[in-house]
């Protein structure tokens, strides 16, 4: 009785996985863009050839357990080993291969001309992604997150700046390797706003499973309005407090991080320019409000072991409060 339970929990637990999948905007059966749509499609029609050809190589395997012991019938048998054995799973298997070509061939040249280019790097363990400056020359910044107008065709230029990672945003696009010295592109173009999410799909050491991407897709006037607010500097400090937490962050974390508009200019982590006003911390592990952002720098590597930032543990209480204030005013 216990087991017949735990049989359909199991079960049970095995019906629910996709639709909590597609809860957390991360299934590859909840199409949000035009290619991911296409993809969808391919799967199941790859899904409804495999079962076909399983079907019937299975029939021809009983028929063929059924007539064992009676005398042979050479010329039936032959064409029943060859026909459902052989010659139908190879048509099969190539009309799909055919149909893969296809839609694979449509789904990477999407989106000729296209209006919108954004860089994305991978790095041990987060994502760097970079818009260029609406009518100028700079690069606006900014980390773990993706924000795309909806309708709009997207291209990713894709790299890495260490080791080898892998972009899937499964709601959008294909899977896409991120390597060193070598820009990828993908093209998708999303359909409606909304939340999603990305995940890297290489793994690339002790935080590859929590090198995640938040996805957000935008009417395309509140894309623009992002991005203007995005290439803003940072606002200077309201309060003295808040003043205070600025000198502490370009004393201590000026140099892996980028506030613009500060003398904090560091490269090597992400920039955090307007990190106050994003959707999560640590990847997409927690929500960003000064208790988070306190207990991130003070215990790095124990919410994230591994990672290249440290725990600050020398900092006074009051002097972790002040920093996480002010990284939490940056909006
Ligand atoms: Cu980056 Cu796995």
């Amino acid at each position: 009785m216990t087991r017949r339970i735990a049989d359909a929990g199991a079960a049970a637990a095995l019906c629910v996985a996709p639709a909590v999948a597609a809860q957390s905007g991360q299934s590859p059966l909840e199409p949000h863009s035009v290619q991911s749509a296409q993809i969808e499609t391919l799967a199941w029609v790859l899904f409804g050839g495999g079962a076909l050809v399983f079907l019937v190589v299975l029939v021809t395997a009983v028929a063929a357990l059924r007539n064992r012991g009676r005398p042979s019938r050479w010329a039936h048998e032959r064409a029943l080993v060859v026909g459902g054995g052989i010659a139908f799973p190879a048509l099969v298997l190539f009309a799909l291969l055919v149909f893969t070509l296809v839609v694979g061939n449509r789904v990477t040249t999407a989106g000729a001309g296209v209006p919108l280019r954004i860089a994305v790097s991978g790095e041990m363990w987060w994502w760097r992604v970079e818009y260029a400056e609406p009518g100028r020359s700079g690069v606006i910044a900014t980390a773990n997150e993706l924000h795309v107008p909806a309708g709009v065709p997207v291209e990713i230029v894709l790299t890495s700046a260490d080791v080898i990672h892998s972009l899937w945003m499964p709601g959008l696009a294909g899977m896409l390797d991120a390597i060193p010295g070598r820009a990828n592109t993908l093209r998708f173009t999303a359909d409606t706003p909304g939340r999603l999410r990305g995940q890297c799909t290489e793994y690339c050491g002790i935080q590859h499973a929590n090198m995640t991407l938040a996805v957000v897709v935008h009417e395309p006037a509140a894309f623009a309005e992002w991005l203007a607010a995005q290439a803003r500097p940072a606002s200077a400090p309201a309060t003295p407090a808040l003043a205070q937490g600025r000198d502490l962050f370009v004393l201590h974390c000026g140099g892996c991080h980028a506030v613009r508009g500060t003398a904090a200019a560091g490269r090597s982590g992400p920039d955090l320019t307007h990190a106050g006003g994003r959707v999560a911390l640590a990847g997409t592990a927690l929500p960003v409000n000064a208790g988070t952002l306190a207990g991130w720098i003070a215990a790095s590597q124990q919410l994230k072991p591994g990672n290249h930032m440290p725990s600050f543990t020398a900092l006074r209480s009051y002097e972790l409060l002040a920093l996480a204030a002010y990284v939490e005013s940056l909006r």
